[in-house]
């Protein structure tokens, strides 16, 4: 994909519409406006031009970093406003952000990159305020106000930053709190994360489940062909050549992949950079501490599922021989990858397969122990996991259920006075009654 290409990705992931786009070559960049003079009218021609529909062009994207400067003095020139590249990823970033690290983090990005609009171009923007006096002290100028209140909002972030990570860990076992296993999606920008995320999810009536959908976007319930529900979750996607200062902000929005029991690492495999890419997103998945969590070893090696996506570009032979792959067994001992279109459903069904497959390798078996007459109980346990076996005699009824891993845990909060036998094997046992 060109950088033109990502770019026109990246502005229509917040909803813009792009009605041109152009490519500008630089011999020498003109420290007023980056590009040169002609380009600067020619572009300012377009900006200016109302649109078929009637509507005026609002916004340019500049796909390159402008100094403070540039940017206004290209928007004094095309009359409308100017976003660099970096203005545009925190603006996805913003968008996406979901836990309080990530929103402090994006926040945090957005007023230092204010703030340095306002320190270097301060003396041309320079004026003097009327005297009222609330914002600062006397004589202040507005730039001094802004840029004195942006540095204590800055303050108050960093202090909010130290308390979120010295408390992350509670927030994380509170998060924890989902009742089925989350599956997440990672991968670069474009590579179909959201066209995968919205094919998995449009057969099933329970992702349409306003409320959930409502209450975070990115989330939706799913269920797998076993009948076994898991919660798919999109993330922000990686960008090539990141601003630098962008890189915090970046981690700290994906860090929902730390919630995530399974991930599904979404690759265009018909891309040129398709391999460079993939160590890239390993590499910080892996700085992330996906593979070193440090509460405890479950979460160490949860699987990372390769997603081969856009095989309906590849060569039909080449296609046809990945799509034979995904059949072969083992599923998920040594093949932790599923090639699918998402465009055109192909290899859907297999993904969905394989992560049934995967998820019933992470089951545990429990047995629970009930009163004969706890009808409520029983109705509870069938409900929630899967019966395998059940054993009657006067005073008992014995259960064995086998369930994901969040769900064992509703199993503990249910029933109290479950006794671990060990990893695979609890015994739950029933000591008074259901609410
Ligand atoms: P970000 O939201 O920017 O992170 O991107 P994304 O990974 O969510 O990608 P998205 O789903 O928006 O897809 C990017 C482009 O690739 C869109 O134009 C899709 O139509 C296209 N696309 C996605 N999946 C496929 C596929 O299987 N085959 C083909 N040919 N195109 C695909």
């Amino acid at each position: 994909m060109s950088r033109l290409e990502e770019a026109v990705a990246l502005a229509r992931a917040i909803g813009l519409s792009v009605v041109h786009t152009l490519v500008v070559t630089l011999e020498r960049p003109n420290p007023a406006t980056l590009i040169g003079t002609g380009k600067v009218a020619e572009i300012g021609g377009l900006a200016k031009a109302p649109l078929a529909d009637g509507y005026p062009v609002e916004l340019v994207i500049v796909n390159a970093a402008l100094s403070p400067v540039q940017q206004r003095n290209l928007e004094r020139a095309w009359g409308v406003k100017v976003l660099d590249r970096t203005a545009l990823i925190l603006e996805i970033f913003g968008e996406r952000a979901q836990t309080r690290e990530g929103r402090l983090q994006v926040e945090l990005a957005h007023l230092t990159y204010q703030r340095s609009r306002l320190v270097r171009s301060w003396t041309h923007l320079e004026r003097q305020r009327g005297g009222f006096g609330f914002l600062g002290g006397p004589g202040e100028t507005q730039i001094e106000a802004d840029r004195r209140l942006i540095g204590e909002r800055i303050a108050k972030i960093r202090r909010e930053l130290t308390e979120v990570a010295r408390t992350r860990g509670l927030h994380r076992r509170a998060r924890k709190r989902v009742p089925y296993p989350v599956v997440a999606l990672a991968g670069y920008t474009n590579a179909g994360k959201s066209t995968l995320f919205n094919r998995m999810t449009e057969a099933d009536v329970l992702a349409k489940d306003l409320l959930f959908a409502t209450l975070d976007p990115t989330m939706r319930l799913l269920r797998l062909p076993s009948g076994r529900k898991v919660i798919l979750s999109d993330t922000v996607g990686f960008i090539a050549d990141l601003p630098t200062q962008l890189i915090a902000a970046f981690r700290a929005t994906l860090e929902e992949v730390l919630e995530a029991d399974i991930i599904l690492h979404v690759r265009d495999i018909a891309h040129d950079e398709s391999e460079a890419q993939k160590a890239d997103v390993l590499h910080v998945l892996e700085e992330l501490g996906v593979h070193r969590d440090d509460e405890g070893a479950e979460k160490a090696d949860r699987p990372i599922v390769e997603i081969l996506n856009k095989i309906d570009l590849l060569e039909p032979d080449i296609r046809k021989s990945l799509l034979i792959r995904n059949r072969l067994a083992p599923r998920h001992a040594d093949r932790l990858s599923v090639a699918v279109s998402a465009e055109t459903g192909e290899g859907l069904q297999d993904l969905l397969a394989f992560l049934d497959d995967l998820l019933g390798a992470q089951e545990l078996q429990i047995e629970v122990t009930l009163a004969p007459d706890d009808g409520a109980g029983l109705a509870w346990a069938y409900r929630h996991g899967r019966v395998i076996a059940r054993d009657e005699d006067e005073d008992r009824i014995h259960l064995v259920v086998v369930a994901d891993p969040p769900v064992i845990d509703r199993f503990r909060a249910q029933f109290k006075g479950i006794k671990i036998i060990d990893k695979k094997e609890l015994v739950v046992q029933k000591s008074s009654s259901y609410p």
